[in-house]
């Protein structure tokens, strides 16, 4: 598939996503390329006259939103959103979520919690039957960075899921930092069978920041493919 085709399906599933912003909202806005044409597309809703106020989930999303005009409002005086629309990096059919590949998993899934209703927008090449394929991106404490990868790795043993452990870096070789000043690894555990069973296992771990994987937190996924749109869950 051309990669025009799967920008357009990106646009799609954020044009479908913005018929559910009502005037006086208060919104969380997601990072990522499929986020980034939602807040491109709600800048010119609000350039027409849309009164909504809203929450970046990173920098680049906030710089994004500022180009784009979209009030922005601080999040400690706004602590509850009426709706998150944010991508993902793999989707299930019980709308379980790896997120974190834009390095940004610790905001969104704050600002996705804080919201009443979150909503996932992706193009169909997201969708699989087993999270895992997509490396899970883990937001880790840099003060004992070995020893908690390795807790990790034991952990995810525990649960049936192993493979590379790997921090992630930025094209000059340095560890990419994430915007509350963290490291991320990313973990090529293959096929995650049971992700309920592993998250509590992750949690415990004291330099675990917060995993990507999103369970029971996204109420609908909007898909856009080369047939159209297709909803999992409930948009409403
Ligand atoms: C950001 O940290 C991620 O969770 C993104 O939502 C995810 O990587 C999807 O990004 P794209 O829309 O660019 O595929």
């Amino acid at each position: 598939m051309p990669e025009v085709t799967l920008e357009a399906a990106k646009r799609l599933a954020a044009k479908k996503a913005l018929e559910l912003v009502a005037p006086g909202m208060r919104l969380g806005l997601g990072t990522g390329s499929t986020a980034a044409h939602f807040v491109e597309l709600l800048g010119a809703r609000v350039a027409q006259g849309l009164d909504v106020i809203c929450v970046p989930t990173s920098e680049r999303t906030r710089a994004l939103a500022e180009r784009h005009a979209v009030p922005l409002a601080s999040f400690d005086l706004m602590p509850e959103l009426d709706l998150a629309v944010d991508g993902a990096d793999e989707f299930d059919s019980s709308l379980r979520l790896i997120k974190g590949g834009g390095g940004a998993l610790l905001r969104e899934k704050i600002v996705a919690m804080a919201a009443k209703r979150m909503i996932v927008i992706a193009d169909w090449t997201k969708s699989v039957r087993v999270l895992g394929k997509f490396p899970l991106p883990i937001e880790v404490n840099r003060f004992g960075l070995e020893a908690t990868k390795r807790m990790i790795s034991a952990a995810a043993k525990s649960r049936g899921c192993e493979g590379e452990i790997r921090v992630r870096r930025m094209a000059c070789g340095d560890p990419y930092v994430t915007g509350d000043g963290h490291y991320i690894v990313d973990c090529s555990f293959g096929a995650i069978a049971c992700p309920e069973e592993l998250t509590p296992h992750l949690s415990a771990i004291p330099g675990v920041i917060e995993h990507g994987l999103f369970l029971g937190i996204a109420k609908a996924v909007i898909c856009a493919g080369p047939d159209g749109i297709e909803v999992l869950g409930k948009l409403d």
